[in-house]
């Protein structure tokens, strides 16, 4: 498993690279979030902006996380002390915060998937599917689901790079892409698919203008591209200089968003056919599992094929994001305190378990955390990946995104920095403000009640 020479691990293919970061983008990011912040921030206007930031953002930024992490061959603290100095490395902690944050809710959402993929295969979806949710999302039954996907993502984690996540990416990704494929393919054949369609596809000039859309687009491109925590700069990390890192980032980036305009390509229409679209306002992170199953549930028998299916890609996508955010934590202990793999991530993924907690007792508490966790210190992590990547670091990074890329990407890196110098750092510190009086309003309205 250990890389020649240097000894530490490495990834055994390019292709491996490129599923294992792609496994990492894509996840419950694609299905349960994607959609709802679409249907509720602007339909169609949030689906452009969301494909120019990832282009403008997305892949600038995604190419800060690789350069900066395969300069420096070690996770997040180190490399930022190794290659920026000491006065760094509490970004490096910040990133180890929000991955333990981000773990811990998103593991809560894996434990719900798996739950309704388990109920539709064995017992079927049950009538009332808003009652149902509040069953799922409370209480002793949704700790223990945590519970039992965070020792799932433990287990992988422990495996390592090569024989855990690299193998388990690349089973699972192409089974996901398939099934996710057919399932739209379906959801046209549904009667007022169209209105559905319409409303994804067809922009509204005066949602584009909304400062609201906007920050809710950035921000789902950050968190649905794996960036602004240190995940794709760990991943990078463990790979040597043959790949070739413009290339991997924009192929990565575009999965990514194929997956998402893919399952948009299913929800939509089963909202509009269905007529859910006040279920889909009423409980944010709930509206995916409040929407398709009633969905499921009017079809009969086909629906339940069809929800068991769609529950378990889910599952297998929310997995092999998991495994990113607690390899993040985990290399971090590794590389900062010598310890062995499988001790720091059954360590680390303990103590994320423990934390996962709150957020399983109690959904007001996770939408909180993934404002606080997988909005704002992602976008923050973002503003510091860039000032560092294009202005303090510009020659190591440049020098890194040339080495193993080809004559075609590497007639872009200089235009690539560029973006990253100039235009990456104000678009993402004026959305970094919003985010900020967002977040503020969010935690006062937590506590108020
Ligand atoms: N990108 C993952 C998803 O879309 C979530 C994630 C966020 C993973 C941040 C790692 C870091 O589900």
């Amino acid at each position: 498993m250990a890389a020649s020479g240097t000894g530490r691990e490495a990834f055994g293919s390019r292709a491996g690279f490129i599923l294992a970061a792609a496994g990492s983008a894509v996840g419950l990011g694609n299905m349960w979030r994607f959609p709802y912040q679409a249907s509720e921030g602007g339909g169609a206007a949030f689906v452009l902006l969301y494909v120019v930031l990832t282009l403008i953002l997305g892949i600038p930024l995604m190419l800060a996380e690789f350069g900066i992490g395969r300069r420096a061959q070690l996770a997040p603290v180190g490399a930022l002390r190794k290659l920026a100095g000491r006065a760094w490395v509490p970004v490096g902690y910040m990133f180890v915060l929000a991955g333990l944050l981000i773990l811990s809710y998103y593991s809560v959402i894996a434990g719900w998937t798996v739950r309704y993929g388990i109920e539709a295969a064995f017992l079927g979806f049950a009538p009332s599917s808003a009652d149902h949710f509040g069953v799922v999302a409370s209480g002793g039954d949704a700790v223990a689901f945590h519970v039992a996907f965070m020792a799932l993502t433990i287990l992988i984690v422990v495996g390592g790079v090569k024989g855990g996540i690299e193998r388990a990416s690349l089973l699972l990704m192409p089974m996901l892409f398939v099934i996710v494929a057919g399932l739209a393919l379906w959801a046209a054949t549904l009667d007022g698919a169209g209105a559905g369609y319409v409303r994804y596809l067809k922009p509204e000039l005066d949602e584009l203008m909304n400062p609201a859309v906007w920050r809710a687009a950035a921000s789902q491109a950050f968190f649905s591209l794996s960036l602004g925590m240190g995940g794709m700069l760990t991943y990078a990390s463990y790979l040597k200089r043959n790949q070739n890192l413009p290339e991997s980032a924009t192929v990565v980036a575009f999965t990514d968003f194929g997956v998402a305009f893919v399952a948009g390509l299913l929800v939509f229409p089963v909202i509009y056919s269905f007529a859910l679209q006040g279920a889909v306002s009423a409980s944010t992170v709930g509206a995916l599992f409040i929407a398709l199953p009633s969905a499921f549930q009017a079809m009969g028998e086909a629906g339940r094929v069809v929800g068991t299916f769609f529950f378990a890609v889910l599952a297998v996508g929310a997995l092999t994001s998991a495994i990113s955010l607690l390899e993040v934590v985990t290399a971090s202990v590794m590389d900062e305190f010598g310890m062995s793999r499988r001790r720091a991530a059954i360590g680390t993924g303990a103590l994320v378990t423990l934390i996962g907690i709150a957020p399983a007792l109690d959904t007001d508490a996770l939408g909180l955390m993934d404002k606080i966790a997988g909005e704002l210190l992602l976008i923050a992590g973002g503003l510091a990946l860039a000032l560092l990547a294009a202005w303090k670091l510009r020659a190591e990074v440049r020098e890194e995104l040339l080495a193993g890329a080809s004559p075609f990407w590497q007639r872009q890196v200089d235009r690539i920095l560029a973006v990253l110098r100039w235009v990456v750092p104000p678009i993402v510190a004026i959305v970094l403000f919003f985010s900020v009086i967002e977040t503020l309003s969010a935690v006062r309205g937590f506590f108020a009640g």
